[in-house]
């Protein structure tokens, strides 16, 4: 028996209230409020015996993970696929989230037992994706299913080491009358089957949709539920695929992947600096060292400077954050004392790579004023270094990587902020390292004709 409520849910953060509202209290977003009918739910009858335990009663078997037969791949999800944890995996329509997924579970079930859930394709089109695919295992098992408890017998009777639900908003419970991709039925279906993956051991990948604004689409709470949480992106530009960790219960978030959509699916970039740098000699042009988790990666910064036509004039960006922006402007007025509010200035990353590492202003600097002075930087240069507000050249993290990413990619000048340790005589003969404490110094180094 069961009997019938109705609550209203926000769709965008999952608040549920007892009365329509048009704005949501929690997240303030307008007309997401949606009324959902939901059957009480029988209580759990199997209440195990648990009780408490001292930490030297637990056994604590080391987590062994298994490859997703991508390197990129592992490294997002710190390593490896951990068994018994669920990842939650993100991105916008067509982004290519079937594919990547097809792809590892057809290279996960050469060495493990894999279940491919489809409930938004036929086993008919999941195949013509397969034959294009070229993989040559012959173990993977697909199901083509919604409905929620046919999924959950279907992994009990084949007991995976490794599934796949392709997609949550595409599943639904049906002692639920929501519909599919609401927030009740995400939220239901996906804490069942986190239960049936720790239950089981089973490690479990769930594909999501983002809304347009790149936020998961349905409630936050799924964010909190999953181990991990993983987006896949596209670069604007090219054919490049960005995977990167939001949240990971088993490594690090700084970690990023880079793939490539060929018609044969997707390949590994395995030399990714070579894809956001041009390596010419330009004005407006230099290239900063980045960190993404473990990697250093190269990464262009362009800068136009025009005098404006405008009484404010434009500043945009592409890949960094404009208050950056804003705030490296204020330094080189101050600082290098050059007057910029008769020009516009546009800057962008290359492939509109997005760069969060406060080192790259220095890049971004000499960029704009390179571009001002049209004046080429240094030749083969790159930049790493933060602006104070003082206009002194803060120290950056992770700078002997980067400086061993700039030789590998035969770079031969570096401006870095003053050295800790005697680094330099790691690298001599290698790559010249030009010490600078401030902005000007900077300047002077790198833009004299
Ligand atoms: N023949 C092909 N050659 C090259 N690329 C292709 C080919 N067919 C499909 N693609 C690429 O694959 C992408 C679709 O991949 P996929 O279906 O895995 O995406 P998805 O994220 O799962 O999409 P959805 O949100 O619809 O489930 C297309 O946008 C396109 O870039
Ligand atoms: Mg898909
Ligand atoms: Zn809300």
């Amino acid at each position: 028996m069961s009997s019938k409520l109705s609550t209203f849910i926000c769709q965008n953060c999952g608040t549920e209230t007892s009365q329509y509202f048009g704005k949501c209290l929690n997240c303030k977003s307008w007309n997401t409020i949606v009324e959902e009918i939901k059957s009480k739910r029988k209580k759990n009858q199997d209440t195990k015996n648990k009780k408490s335990l001292a930490f030297n009663e637990i056994s604590s078997k080391k987590i062994s993970r298994f490859t997703s037969g991508f390197r990129e791949f592992d490294r997002v999800l710190g390593g490896g696929i951990v068994p018994g944890s669920v990842v939650l995996l993100g991105g916008e329509p067509g982004i290519g989230k079937s594919t990547l997924v097809l792809q590892s579970a057809g290279k996960i079930s050469l060495n493990e037992k894999v279940l491919y859930i489809t409930a938004e394709e036929s086993l008919e089109q999941v195949k013509i994706r397969w034959e294009r695919l070229n993989q040559s295992s012959f173990d993977l098992k697909i199901f083509a299913e919604t409905n929620l408890s046919l999924i959950i017998e279907e992994i009990k009777r084949i007991n995976p080491s490794f599934a796949v639900i392709d997609s949550i908003q595409a599943i639904h419970n049906d002692e639920m009358e929501s519909s599919p991709g609401s927030v009740s039925q995400v939220r239901a279906c996906s804490s069942e089957l986190q239960n049936l993956a720790k239950d089981n051991n089973i490690a479990l990948l769930i594909i999501g949709h983002v809304t347009k604004d790149g936020a998961l689409a349905g409630p936050k709470t799924l964010e909190h539920l999953v181990d991990t949480v993983i987006n896949f992106a596209g670069d604007n530009i090219s054919s490049h695929r960005l995977l990167r960790s939001i949240k990971n219960r088993f490594g690090s978030t700084f970690e990023i992947g880079i793939f490539e959509m060929l018609e044969e699916g997707l390949r590994e970039i395995k030399n990714p600096s070579s894809i956001f740098t041009n390596k010419e000699n330009i004005s407006g042009v230099t290239t900063t060292i980045t960190n993404q988790g473990t990697r250093p990666l190269a990464v262009d910064i362009q800068a136009l400077v025009n005098k404006t036509f405008y009484s404010n004039p434009r500043r945009t960006t592409t890949g960094i954050s404009i208050n950056r922006l804003h705030q490296i402007l204020a330094v080189i007025e101050k600082h290098v004392e050059i007057k910029l509010s008769d020009f516009d200035c546009y800057i962008a990353t290359g492939g509109g790579f997005e760069i969060n590492d406060p080192s790259s202003d220095l890049g971004v600097a000499i960029s704009i004023l390179s571009s001002l002075k049209n004046i080429p930087p240094l030749a083969s240069s790159a930049f790493i270094g933060e602006l104070g507000l003082s206009g002194q050249v803060r120290k950056s993290n992770n700078l002997r990587t980067k400086i061993e990413e700039a030789v590998r990619l035969g770079i031969k000048n570096i401006v870095v902020p003053k050295l800790e340790e005697q680094l330099n005589n790691n690298f001599q003969n290698l790559i010249n390292i030009k010490e600078i404490s401030n902005i000007k110094e900077a300047v002077d180094f790198s833009l004299s004709k």
